[in-house]
């Protein structure tokens, strides 16, 4: 059985951190009605939903990817690069110490979930605005005593590793080679996004489905053709705020 921990949208998420898009006026009534599709969606692919209280002060609390990286063996708690972001950790811990062992990234270091993408034992790490070298290197000390191997990455141009590349097939990944190198991920299926929709590469496998925004037809053909099952939900609104469909649960067995 899947579990997804989820976390409502808070009423907000207007305020939320915003790097690389100017604010547009978010509408946190169309962002709640889209995140029950897309944990819908979730539940449909095989999973138990959890869904956490939304909070009124913690405007990015919905994205809950980016607090924790779970594996089989253990949780890891981040430090969120963004201050702000650093309260939403204590509801996260409460849920995980229910499933895992729980660690967690200690100050100086930093870590967002979103910078980290795993295809079974290797783990790749976004250097970015939000997670640094300490906060990688304190992730490795926790997961290789486990057999993983954690390789930090370089990206151009995104907030996260996972706005660059996500896993959509059990060794194939989907990019964009103008946010993130794809020799990084030697011996792995490549597939890129259509050249039309750079943000595209943001998707979410769920057991055999791929969990995808649908503004993004081209590249969702491009899957397709590949024989991967995509299952689209509107998250338009939620990507006003700098989330993709990663961003929006962490998926634990
Ligand atoms: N608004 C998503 C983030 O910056 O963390």
């Amino acid at each position: 059985m899947l579990v997804a921990v989820t976390r409502k949208v808070s009423p907000a998420i207007a305020r939320c951190e915003l790097t690389h898009l100017k604010p547009s006026g978010i509408d946190p009534v169309l962002a709640a009605s889209q995140h029950e599709t897309y944990c819908r969606a979730l539940a449909e692919a095989g999973c138990r939903i959890v869904s956490l209280p939304a909070d009124p002060d913690l405007p990015d609390s919905v994205f809950v990817e980016d607090g924790a990286v779970v594996l089989d063996e253990i949780a890891v708690l981040t430090r969120p690069g963004a201050p702000s972001r650093r309260p939403e950790i204590p509801a996260l811990r409460a849920e995980l110490e229910r499933y895992r062992p729980v660690v967690e990234i200690n100050a100086p270091g930093t870590l967002d979930g979103g910078d980290v993408l795993q295809v079974g034992r290797r783990l790749w790490v976004g250097r970015s605005g939000r997670s640094n070298a300490g906060g990688i290197r304190q992730l490795g000390e926790f997961l290789e005593p486990f057999g993983y191997t954690v390789a930090p990455v370089s990206i151009r141009g995104c907030l996260h590793l996972k706005t660059a590349v996500t896993r959509v097939g059990p060794d194939t990944v989907l990019l964009n080679p103008d946010m993130v190198d794809p020799v990084c991920f030697d011996g792995l299926n490549i597939l890129e996004v259509d050249r039309s929709e750079p943000m595209a590469a943001n998707a979410l496998l769920v057991g055999e489905t791929v969990i995808y925004p649908e503004a993004f037809p081209a590249t969702r053909r491009k899957m397709e053709q590949a024989d991967i099952q995509v299952r689209t939900v509107p998250a338009g609104e939620l990507a006003k705020a700098e989330g993709g469909v990663t961003c929006c649960s962490i998926v634990l067995r």
